[in-house]
C-alpha cells in the first residue's frame, strides 16, 4: 500500500483549472519529483494534498486514512509536512522561534526541546545561528530552516516545493544532499523541482505536468543521460521550459 495515494484530484480557482485529474502515489523510501513549466499546477497539487488549495474532485489517502476533507493541521499531525515555495520563513523571528512554529502540534515542552536538539544536530549551521533573526540568514540557510521547521512535525512524508529555487550553485548542492539525507532517514519525499540536474540525481520516479495534467511519468529505474534537458528520464519527453523568474 502506498504511503500517499492521490486519485483524480482536481483543483480549480474560479474558472481556472490548475490541476486536472491528477493521480499518483508515493511509497516509503520514494523520492518522487514533479516536473513541469511555470503554471503547470505543481504548487496547487502539493497545496491541495494538505488542504491549502481547494479540491474540486478526487481523493487523497495517506497512511491508510482518507484525508481528502481533513483540515490542514490534522493532516500535518497525521504526518505530512509541506516545505512551501519561497520558503516562507518568518523573517523577524529568530531561527529557534521559526523552528518551534513547526512543532505547534506538540504540547509537551520536553517533546519540543528534544525535537529542537535533533534539528540542531542535523543542521549545525542553524544551531550556531539559533538566536539570529531568520531574515538575516543566507538563502541556503533559510532553506535549511524551512526543512528544519518541517522536520519539527516529525513527518512521514515531506513535500517540498522547489527547494533549490533562487539559490547559488553551492547552496543547491547542499539542498540536494539534505534532501537525500532526509530520505535516507526514512521520510518519503514528494518534491517539485525545475532544476533538471537535481531531479535526475535524486528521483526514484518522476512525473511531468503541463497545464494541470500529467503528460509523462516514469519510474527512474535507469535514468539515462539526456544532455541539458529534463529528458534524462527514460521515456520522458519533456517540453522546453520557458525562461523563468
Ligand atoms: N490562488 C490562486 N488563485 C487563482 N489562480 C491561481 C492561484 N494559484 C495558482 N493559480 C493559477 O493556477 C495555475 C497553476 O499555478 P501553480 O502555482 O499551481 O503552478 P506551478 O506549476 O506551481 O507554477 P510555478 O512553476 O510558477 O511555481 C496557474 O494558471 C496560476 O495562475
Ligand atoms: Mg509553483
Amino acid at each position: 500500500m502506498p504511503l500517499l495515494e492521490i486519485s483524480n484530484v482536481v483543483v480549480r480557482y474560479g474558472a481556472v483549472t490548475a490541476v486536472q485529474d491528477f493521480s499518483g502515489s508515493v511509497h516509503d523510501g520514494d523520492i518522487v519529483v514533479v516536473l513541469g513549466p511555470n503554471g503547470a499546477g505543481k504548487t496547487s497539487l502539493l497545496r491541495s494534498v494538505v488542504g491549502l488549495a481547494p479540491k474540486a474532485g478526487g481523493r487523497v489517502v495517506f497512511d491508510g486514512a482518507d484525508v481528502t476533507n481533513w483540515r490542514t493541521h490534522r493532516i500535518s499531525r497525521a504526518g505530512i509536512a509541506l516545505v512551501p515555495e519561497g520558503r516562507r520563513i518568518f523573517s523577524p523571528l529568530s531561527v529557534e522561534d521559526n523552528l518551534l512554529i513547526g512543532a505547534y502540534a506538540r504540547t509537551s515542552k520536553r517533546d519540543k526541546s528534544q525535537l529542537l536538539s535533533d534539528i540542531f544536530d542535523r543542521f549545525p549551521v542553524l544551531a550556531e545561528r539559533r538566536h539570529r533573526q531568520a531574515g538575516l540568514l543566507s538563502g541556503g540557510e533559510q532553506q535549511m530552516l524551512a526543512f528544519g521547521r518541517a522536520l519539527m512535525s516529525s513527518p512521514k512524508l515531506m513535500m517540498m516545493d522547489e527547494p533549490s529555487m533562487g539559490l547559488a550553485p553551492v547552496a543547491v548542492d547542499i539542498v540536494m544532499s539534505t534532501v537525500q539525507s532526509i530520505a535516507a532517514s526514512g521520510i518519503a519525499v514528494l518534491m517539485v523541482e525545475q532544476n533538471a540536474a537535481m531531479a535526475q540525481e535524486l528521483a526514484t520516479s518522476a512525473i511531468v505536468m503541463e497545464r494541470g495534467e500529467i503528460i509523462e511519468s516514469a519510474a527512474s529505474g535507469k535514468i539515462s543521460t539526456g544532455v541539458g534537458t529534463l529528458s534524462g528520464f527514460v521515456d520522458l519527453d519533456i517540453p522546453d521550459e520557458p525562461a523563468r523568474r
